[in-house]
């Protein structure tokens, strides 16, 4: 198969288009003839990216872990999918990832895909879509009238986080680039601070939970916004012990884990108009350095997805 893959730590300039083996099925698994993956351009510097599970290396590996695609066999023990059922869902990430025509994936993480929407716009949702649901309603418990601040509501992430937080009826603010406030407002921010212009931390108080998916000194100012009794979910970097306890609130660091169940939820919202993918660019598999370039240097609002098949 063609896949492309990195030839060692590094950049994009590590990443290259070539002849793969086809992975091998393992139990529970599925392989997937990949549509199309979605990419998170910091995966090139996580150690799953070339690394197994037990540690030992995995050079080359295939990066993108978020495809949509179409069952191609089962192993053994999987009952729940057969051939031909098309699917979405989150690759292991110290498992081969799906920037390939074919994808060996756990069938427990996979769900079908939305029928509304075509293979290149379900691939922008399961890490994004997952990580925004399992921060919003699994870590902060974000419930009906509060207010939720979210960092980075034009990424990958904040635009369906700023959809779901309005779904779950929340007052949403965001923070983005002015170039992205019109988006931001129209997926259902209520306000949008250009957070270059001005800084979040003089305007808001009494926040009850915050989304922060920048880290570094955004989190730091972001303490003091919240009520106490808030909560700050992050993304980026573990908590240092008893930051969140001096400002008399709860932090939470967490890592997206797949989940079927809530992929089944979000394949509803989407299927009933409720959340739609954002797409920032589709670009083809033969050029995915092109896409990690681009994901590292700041990119159009939403998601950049790699279109393997048409
Ligand atoms: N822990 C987990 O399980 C998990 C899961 C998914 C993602 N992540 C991490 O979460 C982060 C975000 O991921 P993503 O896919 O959403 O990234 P992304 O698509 O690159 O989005 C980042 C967004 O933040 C904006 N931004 C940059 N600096 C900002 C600031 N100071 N204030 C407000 N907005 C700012 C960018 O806009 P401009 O381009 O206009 O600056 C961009 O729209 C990444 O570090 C990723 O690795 C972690």
């Amino acid at each position: 198969m063609k896949a492309v893959r990195t030839h060692g730590r590094g950049g994009p300039e590590q990443l290259f288009f070539e002849d793969a083996p086809v992975p091998v099925v393992r139990p529970g698994d599925v392989l997937v003839r990949v549509r199309a993956t979605g990419i998170t351009p910091a995966e090139l510097t996580w150690d799953e990216t070339y690394q197994n599970a037990d540690g030992t290396p995995r050079i080359p590996g295939i990066p993108g872990h978020e495809p949509s695609g179409v069952v191609e066999e089962t192993a053994p023990d999987v009952t729940d999918f057969r051939a031909g059922d098309e699917i979405y869902g989150l690759a292991d990430f110290p498992r081969d990832g799906a920037a390939a025509e074919f994808a060996a994936v756990r069938a427990a993480n996979f769900a079908l895909k939305p029928r509304s929407i075509p293979h290149v716009q379900a691939a922008a949702l399961p890490l994004s879509a997952l990580t925004a649901w399992q921060a919003l309603f699994e870590h902060a418990h974000l419930a009906v009238g509060q207010a939720v601040l979210i960092h980075g509501g034009a990424g990958g992430v904040g635009t369906l986080a700023v959809q779901l937080a309005r779904w779950r009826g929340a007052h949403v603010l965001a923070t983005a680039s002015a170039r992205d406030t019109a988006l931001v407002h129209s997926l259902g921010a209520e306000e949008v601070i250009d957070y270059h212009a001005t800084r979040f931390e003089d305007i808001l108080r009494d926040i009850d939970v915050v989304l922060d998916t920048i880290g570094g000194e955004t989190r730091e100012r972001s303490w003091r916004v919240l009520r106490k009794g808030g909560v700050l979910v992050t993304l980026v970097s573990p908590i240092p012990p008893d930051v969140a306890e001096q400002h008399g609130v709860r932090g939470v660091f967490f890592i997206v884990s797949g989940n079927r169940r809530q992929l089944d939820q979000i394949t509803g919202l989407v299927d009933t108009g409720k959340l739609k993918p954002v797409l920032s660019r589709v670009i083809p598999l033969a050029r995915a350095r092109e896409a990690f370039e681009q994901g590292a240097a700041g990119h159009a609002p939403g998601k950049i997805v790699l279109q393997v098949a048409g």
